[in-house]
């Protein structure tokens, strides 16, 4: 290691546009790299959450710093899947120039620790990413074992609830203790004011028939309150301020998980949990699909099928019948995607950009907040862009060789979707940022 003369030295004579902002000596742990770990990286890597090591403390960050000098620098991490130049969200994970550069330098000098680091240590609540104890948890009656035969499944989960009295939701989150063997999941709310909650079964399996999904369900499946979902790489769902929508005192959550073909036998315990919040519900959400199994389906073009050994492109562009403001945007392809746009053209022929994904990552899928609530005119059209990438190059592609593929649920299979999450609009909307916790 260098003395700090030599490094002042350096800062006079060879170095002096590298070092010399913080001298590289003073760049310490306790001082500038804990704050940037712990805002960045430790909400995902500690116990429980979905990184593969903790980085919380000195000895954790500070073994590992040569590494988490190269995957900050080539932006592996933090995750984040969009192109910010052509629209920025509120919940971008960024460094800036300045953090990754201050990481580098301490990785390369030394990692000096500084001062006493454990005044510094922020409080992460464990088991969820919304960082508060959740109001309501509800799992799995037992934990189920996924067969380890390669084959791919999908079993729908009954969650029954009984509170005191309807609620407004905050915030909901996907929890498993087994993420790695889920292709995704989806959850359903029901007001069930008065058939049984108890007396059905409490999953059925939904791979080959829907058969006993329907006999066993039928009846909690009279009024859905919300729908949403988790897939790889995603956090939770919040809502700010009068927005969003209403638990009802009594019901089910059917959650439905698919998972991926797995080779040995794995224990998955899933479920979902709820942020409850005192300001009453004013403006309700609406989760509305577009393109495969959703609004335009059908009119994805060319068909949607993709031959092996090709790359192929395909464009729908359907028409918003109602006027209402959008505050999330949600993408979704599987292994083939390439790249992924969507973007809205009004009436007056404005272009309101909604999101673009340069290079599609299956493993990294978020739900993408705007910033301020964006109007979406009646009569705007709505256009998603898709490109699939079928040939050996795609390191992701399930198959090899490859093979053609049609679109639908399974994870060989394709699809080109966006959920958007809406409002109704109100005067003014485009105008306010929204505030969130
Ligand atoms: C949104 C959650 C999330 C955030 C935020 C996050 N990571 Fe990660 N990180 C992961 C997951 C999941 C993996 C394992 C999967 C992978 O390697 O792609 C991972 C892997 C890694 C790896 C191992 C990469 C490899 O090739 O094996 C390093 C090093 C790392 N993260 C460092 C960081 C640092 C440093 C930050 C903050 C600047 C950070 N991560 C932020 C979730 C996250």
């Amino acid at each position: 290691m260098f003395s700090k003369g030599f490094i002042s030295l350096c800062c006079y004579l060879v170095l002096p546009l590298f070092i010399c902002n913080v001298s590289a000596q003073q760049i310490t742990w306790s001082q500038h790299i804990a704050p940037i770990i712990h805002r960045n990286c430790t909400p995902c890597h500690r116990q429980g959450e979905a990184a593969p090591f903790s980085l919380l403390t000195y000895e954790e960050v500070a073994k590992r710093a040569s590494f988490i000098k190269r995957v900050t620098e080539n932006h592996y991490m933090p995750p984040w899947k969009p192109d910010p130049h052509y629209v920025g969200f509120a919940n971008e994970r960024k460094l800036s120039d300045e953090e990754i550069r201050l990481i580098g330098e301490w990785a390369e000098h030394g990692m000096p620790r500084g001062e006493s680091t454990e005044k510094a240590a922020p409080a992460f609540v464990s088991g969820t990413l919304f960082n508060r104890e959740p109001d309501l948890v509800l799992r799995m009656k037992s934990s189920y074992v996924l067969k380890g035969d390669n084959v791919e499944r999908f079993i729908v989960y009954k969650l029954p609830f009984e509170l005191p009295d309807s609620v407004a939701v905050e915030a909901i989150e996907f929890t498993s203790n087994n993420k790695k063997v889920i292709h995704h999941a989806n959850y359903e709310i029901d007001d069930v004011p008065d058939a049984d909650l108890y007396n059905t079964a409490d999953y059925v399996d939904n791979t080959e028939s829907h058969l006993d999904y329907y006999q066993q369900y039928v009846s909690y499946r009279k009024m859905m309150k919300y729908f949403g979902g988790w897939i790889p790489g995603s956090s939770y769902e919040s809502y700010p301020e009068d927005m969003g929508w209403v638990m009802p005192k009594r019901g089910v959550v059917l959650l439905t998980v698919h998972y991926a073909p797995v080779g040995k036998d794995e224990e998955v315990i899933s479920g979902v949990q709820f942020f409850f919040k005192k300001k009453p519900v004013k403006r309700f959400i609406k989760a509305t699909t577009y393109g495969s199994g959703g609004v335009g389906e059908k009119d994805i073009e060319p068909f949607f099928y993709i031959p092996a050994n090709v790359e192929k492109s395909f464009k729908l562009n359907v028409k918003i019948p109602e006027t209402q403001s959008l505050m999330y945007v949600w993408p979704h392809m599987h292994l083939l995607g390439k790249t992924f746009k969507a973007y809205a053209v009004t009436p007056e022929k404005d272009t309101i950009r909604l999101v673009s994904i340069p290079q599609w990552d299956f493993n990294w899928q978020e739900v993408y907040w705007f910033p301020k609530l964006i109007k979406i005119p009646k009569g705007t059209v709505l256009t998603i862009e898709g490109t699939y990438d079928n040939t050996v190059n795609n390191a992701s592609n399930p198959s090899f060789p490859p093979q053609l593929v049609y679109g639908a649920m399974r994870t060989k299979d394709e699809m080109m979707t966006m959920i958007m999450m809406t409002i109704p609009y109100e005067k003014g909307d485009e105008e306010t940022e929204i505030k969130r916790k």
